[in-house]
């Protein structure tokens, strides 16, 4: 069976945990293949909601396994407080989570040295989820990373202490004042890692070969979005891992060929938190009321989010790079009551019209243009069929599905898993 994939095509947030957890229904096996805790998935059902940042979105189903990748970075205290807040569901998650042993462990001091990059950069900084992502992925590339499968060897601790040594080191070097205690950082670590090794660890790569070749169905989760993309996104404002399709195949050693369908997932509208460039950022009472009706607080950080108008540009960018076979269409609800719809289909780069995505984006360069449509008043969230939607909501989906060339095959109206319409 061929390996799905769901990505999120935007800077990350589009409400992939909602639509995995929709789809593991139709999945024997859901899959994490990058990211770590800067991740924070939100899922409602039952009046409850879900926030997942390393454990992938199937989790609450009965029958389905979740994997968490190669490709991730794990950082073994959230970890430990995410199946904390599990206990109270009775998951069996012995049987039911499978963290792979190449998976890379994010240490305290990595934490730290996020903290002391980021404060060195100072405006020029990332706006990093500060959890570590950047410097453990490049210890992972350094080579000098300590992987799951590690904790499982007579050695590691060694290994831990010449690392977070090391680390304490590079720490000093940056020369800006960061008030810890390590001792007390290094207690939860341990303890955290215990409760780590209590959890099933697998040769993940084998594990989802098998499952392949046993039929099963198999949902690649992605985290952040591709416009976050290490090699794609708006370098150097991005997240430190291939959040792209191909992303898939190195996080969790699925081949190229055995890709199926591409879901693509985007917001009706874009958000982004953290720093970088967003052509068409609003700073209005539009971009004001989206944040207010969209709850547009990051849901690791509690950070609010910065919004605008949907970008085609970046997002028909986004189309191309993962191969999207299919899109799904987020928070349509938060638009009702706009008068006006604007989408930016093409950028002003210094002084000719263009419709792809160019190397830098930042103000300066680009100037967003944009087409205008009408809005729609009627209140979305408690349709539960196509045929209610009205006529402007048809027409800005048809609309989007010409420029991107890529049917629109589910439309969100709401955070609740049955607030999701399928075309
Ligand atoms: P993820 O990181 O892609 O999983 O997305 P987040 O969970 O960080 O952010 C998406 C937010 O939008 C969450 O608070 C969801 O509960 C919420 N959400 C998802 N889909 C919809 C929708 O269609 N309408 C509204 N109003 N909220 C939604
Ligand atoms: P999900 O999976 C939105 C952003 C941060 C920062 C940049 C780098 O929930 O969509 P990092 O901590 O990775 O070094 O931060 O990337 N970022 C996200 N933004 N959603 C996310 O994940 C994100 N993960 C990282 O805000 O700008
Ligand atoms: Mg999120």
């Amino acid at each position: 069976m061929a390996v799905d994939l769901l990505l999120g095509l935007q800077w990350g947030d589009e409400g992939k945990g909602k639509i995995v957890d929709v789809l593991t229904n139709n999945y024997d096996i859901i899959a994490r293949f990058q990211g770590g805790p800067n991740a924070g998935h939100t899922l409602e059902f039952d009046g409850i909601k879900h926030v997942l940042h390393t454990i992938p979105s199937g989790i609450f189903h009965k029958n389905a396994i979740n994997v968490v990748g190669n490709g991730v970075v794990i950082d073994p205290v959230i970890f430990k407080k995410e199946l904390d807040n599990l206990q109270k569901f009775n998951l069996d998650i012995h049987s039911k989570l499978l963290i792979s042993r190449k998976a890379h462990l994010i240490l305290p001091t990595h934490r730290l040295l996020d903290a002391a990059s980021e404060a060195s950069k100072g405006k020029a900084k990332i706006g990093s989820t500060l959890k570590g992502i950047g410097p453990t992925y490049m210890d992972k590339t350094g080579r000098n990373g300590i992987r799951v499968g590690d904790l499982e060897m007579s050695d590691w601790e060694e290994k831990y202490r010449s690392l977070a040594d090391k680390h304490e080191s590079m720490i000093a070097y940056y020369d800006v004042q960061l008030d810890y205690d390590l001792k007390d950082l290094e207690d939860d670590f341990f303890e955290a890692v215990e409760e780590l090794k209590k959890l099933t660890f697998i040769d993940s790569e084998e594990y989802l070969y098998q499952a392949q070749k046993d039929g099963k169905k198999i949902l690649a989760e992605g985290a952040q979005g591709s416009l976050l993309d290490i090699d794609f996104g708006t370098y150097p404002y991005v997240t430190s891992s291939n959040t792209t399709a191909a992303g898939a195949c190195t996080g969790l050693g699925v081949a190229p060929n055995q890709i199926g369908e591409v879901f693509g997932i985007f917001k009706a509208y874009a958000t982004r938190v953290g720093s970088g460039p967003f052509p068409t950022e609003l700073f209005d009472a539009d971009g004001e009321t989206m944040g207010r009706v969209g709850n547009e607080f990051g849901a690791t950080t509690g950070r609010p989010r910065r919004c605008g108008w949907l970008d085609l540009v970046a997002l028909k960018y986004a189309v191309q790079v993962n191969g999207v076979t299919a899109l799904m269409m987020m928070k349509g609800d938060v638009l009702s009551g706009f008068e006006q719809l604007k989408v930016c289909t093409s950028y002003n780069y210094k002084g000719d019209i263009i419709t792809h995505l160019p190397y830098n984006i930042d103000p300066e360069n680009i100037t967003p243009i944009y087409t205008e449509m009408e809005g729609w008043a009627q209140d979305l969230t408690k349709m539960d069929s196509p045929d209610q939607f009205p006529k402007n909501l048809n027409d800005y989906i048809h609309f989007l599905e010409k420029e991107l060339g890529v049917p629109i095959k589910i439309v969100s109206v709401g955070p609740d898993r049955t607030q999701t319409i399928h075309r």
